[in-house]
């Protein structure tokens, strides 16, 4: 099932409202990364910055055979050949990754999803022991240019509690990740 409220503007709207590479900085997402699985790539704009970072591979993961395309041509155009693509809704099937197999987990912009324990179950069960998890999302925050409702959008606080409820450890304090971001970082 698509997550609610996911769908995207054009490409040009969207990247104005991140620095991509601060973002991943700010996430510990660095070399040290063997294998990393971003839910729901979107246009690859945070899975093109982070298989430059890690020794391995990205797959990312998307409900929408459009946002795959361009991610895929994005990939292609600056030459990023680690990515693995896949047409998959993680909502209804899981990732079909095997237990423990990644060492970062990408939740980017969607845990306004209506069971979000049970996706973060998801990322736990993928991740090596010790691996990470990083969320960030739209600030609680009317004054935001775009995100979903704040009926259904979560503060940072009720992320943290989620992530600590799936299973997951604390691995940083909750991030501003300005203008419009707030990040965090978990540990299995
Ligand atoms: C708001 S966008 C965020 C994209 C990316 N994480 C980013 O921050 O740039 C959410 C993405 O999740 C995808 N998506 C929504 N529901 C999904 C599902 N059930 N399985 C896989 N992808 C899904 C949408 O197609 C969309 O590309």
């Amino acid at each position: 099932m698509k997550i609610r409220e996911s769908g995207m503007p054009p490409q040009d709207v969207w990247d104005l409202f991140f620095d991509p590479d601060g973002i991943l900085d700010r996430l510990g997402l660095d070399g040290s990364v063997t294998d990393a699985v971003e839910f729901g790539c979107g246009y690859g704009t945070f899975t093109l910055p982070a298989a430059n970072r890690v020794s391995g591979r990205v797959l990312g993961l998307d409900i929408e055979p459009e946002m795959l395309a361009i991610a895929t041509r994005n990939a292609v155009n600056a030459g990023v050949s680690n990515i693995d693509f896949s047409l998959r809704d993680f909502v209804g099937e899981g990732t079909g990754l095997p237990d423990e197999s990644v060492d970062f987990a990408m939740m980017f912009n969607i845990l306004h999803l209506l069971d979000p324990v049970s996706l973060l179950r998801e990322a736990l069960r993928v991740l090596k022991s010790g691996g990470r998890l990083g969320i960030i999302h739209w600030n609680h925050d009317e004054e935001t240019p775009r995100g979903p409702p704040l009926s259904i959008r979560p503060t940072a606080e009720r992320c943290f509690d989620w992530a600590l409820a799936a299973g997951f450890s604390a691995a940083s304090e909750i991030l501003d990740l300005p203008p419009y971001h707030y990040g965090m970082v978990l540990q299995r």
